[in-house]
């Protein structure tokens, strides 16, 4: 099995015993627990620890749930909701939505936003259609997912009747605190629990992304296979120099040092633009704190090089980029050759796009590399389940080994809190009387 790699060729850094040392460090504390965080390590051994029982049981209600339903609305925010979407649209046909046969239920999304017009095209989306839920909240407290789920749970209820909602809607919560824990034992809904180590943004191997996926037909035993693969290859009984991880979290914590603020996440698969979503999160939410923290940001390319291209190659040198560098395309397409070359492109006849997609990739590299901005690539033989697998947990043990060499507690996210307080206090949320008043003062 081929395992993803880290290339730092054109990244202007060169790893010393130094900066080996320092995420050997990082990665010892890790597994060892004596970090800042660390009741919150249970991703660190997840995908070993999954044993075939559960996959078998999350498996078995994903297989319920498929029967019952043409689609299934997967209701989360956050480390709740960008795992399972990012290695979903990964998996997926770019085109699923034009096929006319399907073979799988189809999962959208909720609960990721308030907008009134999202829900109501929802709704209206669905209303032709058999229906499912899976509601996910680690919290069981969290606003934008209860006030979409209390909307999908009415819709099932009425449609269905209170037994077979119970049918038809899952939910995934902590084992003990929250709204949502409550609910679901009251109305006996099938439930699967995080595990209170386990943090949002680092759940995507438990149930948060393994049924989900497991409902849209995603293969979830390559998937852990993958991250097992990747807890591997960057666990302790590695040598840290060949530990790819720790080279992503070596090169970018050397390049913040040079006053490199922002990393570009980029890929030349528009597929792989949900991974980036969720990786923006990993990151952000994991070092953006103490006023310090390498600002996520993505590109989809070729196309950003039409939009984003000009910045990266010219404006402030703030940056550098990593790619996400398929080898091997799925499907083959090759340029056909053209009579009349009206277009000039008869010298790219049977050259397959993926050929052609590479050297602008290759150039691309080349170029910001010369404007300054330094390059990373993270190179991936194709994407299948396992790959991806292995992708997200190296993100995952790469911001982990990153987030101690930057000094700050990857495993908390105290910022999220300040809009929730003044939003409640707007809303008028009984209790909040105080800043309710401070606030609309201050409007
Ligand atoms: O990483 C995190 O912990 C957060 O992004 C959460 O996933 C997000 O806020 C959703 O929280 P919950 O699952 O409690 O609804």
């Amino acid at each position: 099995m081929e395992l993803i790699k880290v290339n730092t060729k054109h990244s202007g850094v060169e790893i010393t015993n130094d900066m080996l040392t320092a995420a050997a460090k990082a990665n010892s504390l890790l597994h060892s627990g004596e970090g800042a965080g660390n009741d919150f390590l249970g991703w660190v051994n997840l995908p070993s620890s999954i044993s075939d029982e559960h996959l078998a049981e999350v498996k078995a209600v994903a297989k319920k749930l498929r029967e019952r339903a043409d689609v299934v609305i997967c209701i989360g925010i956050g480390g709740s909701y960008l795992g399972a979407k990012a290695v979903l649209e990964a998996m997926s046909n770019s085109f699923e939505s034009l096929k006319r046969k399907h073979d799988n239920p189809t999962v959208v999304f909720a609960g990721e936003n308030i907008s009134e017009d999202y829900t109501y095209e929802l709704m209206d989306a669905v209303k032709d259609y058999s229906i499912a839920a899976i509601v996910i909240s680690k919290s069981g407290t969290t606003t934008e997912p209860a006030i979409a789920f209390r909307l999908i749970k009415a819709e099932i209820e009425r449609r269905y009747g209170k037994a077979e909602a119970a049918e038809r809607i899952v939910a995934i919560t902590d084992k003990a605190r929250g709204a949502l824990k409550t609910l679901a034992t009251q109305e006996g809904y099938p439930t699967f629990i995080i595990e209170d180590n386990v943090g949002g943004r680092y759940s995507v191997l438990s149930p948060v992304g393994l049924l989900p996926l497991a409902v849209a037909g995603v293969d979830v035993d390559a998937f852990v296979e993958g991250a097992r693969d990747m807890e591997r290859l960057t666990g302790e009984d590695t040598p840290i120099e060949k530990n790819p991880a720790a080279h992503y979290a070596i090169v970018r914590n050397e390049l913040y040092k040079r006053g490199k603020k922002i990393e570009i996440l980029g890929s030349y698969e528009p597929k792989l633009q949900y991974i980036a979503e969720w990786w923006k999160q990993l990151y952000g939410e994991s070092e953006g704190k103490e006023g310090k923290g390498i600002f996520p940001a993505s590109v989809t390319l070729t196309a950003d090089l039409h939009s984003m291209g000009q910045y990266i190659q010219e404006g402030e040198r703030t940056l550098f980029e990593t790619i996400i560098s398929v080898k091997n395309s799925k499907y083959e397409v090759k340029v056909e050759a053209d009579d009349a070359n009206l277009d000039g492109l008869n010298f790219l006849t049977g050259k397959r796009l993926s050929e052609i997609n590479k050297m602008a990739e290759l150039g691309v590299r080349i170029a910001h590399v010369d404007g300054g901005v330094p390059n990373l690539s993270i190179d991936i033989e194709r994407i299948d389940e396992r790959t991806i697998g292995q992708l997200l947990y190296f993100f995952e043990k790469g911001c982990g080994i990153s987030g101690y060499m930057l000094g700050v507690n990857p495993f908390n996210q105290p910022g999220v809190e300040a809009y929730k307080k003044n939003m409640f206090a707007l809303l008028d949320k009984p209790g909040y009387e105080e800043e309710s008043k401070a606030i609309k003062a201050r409007l």
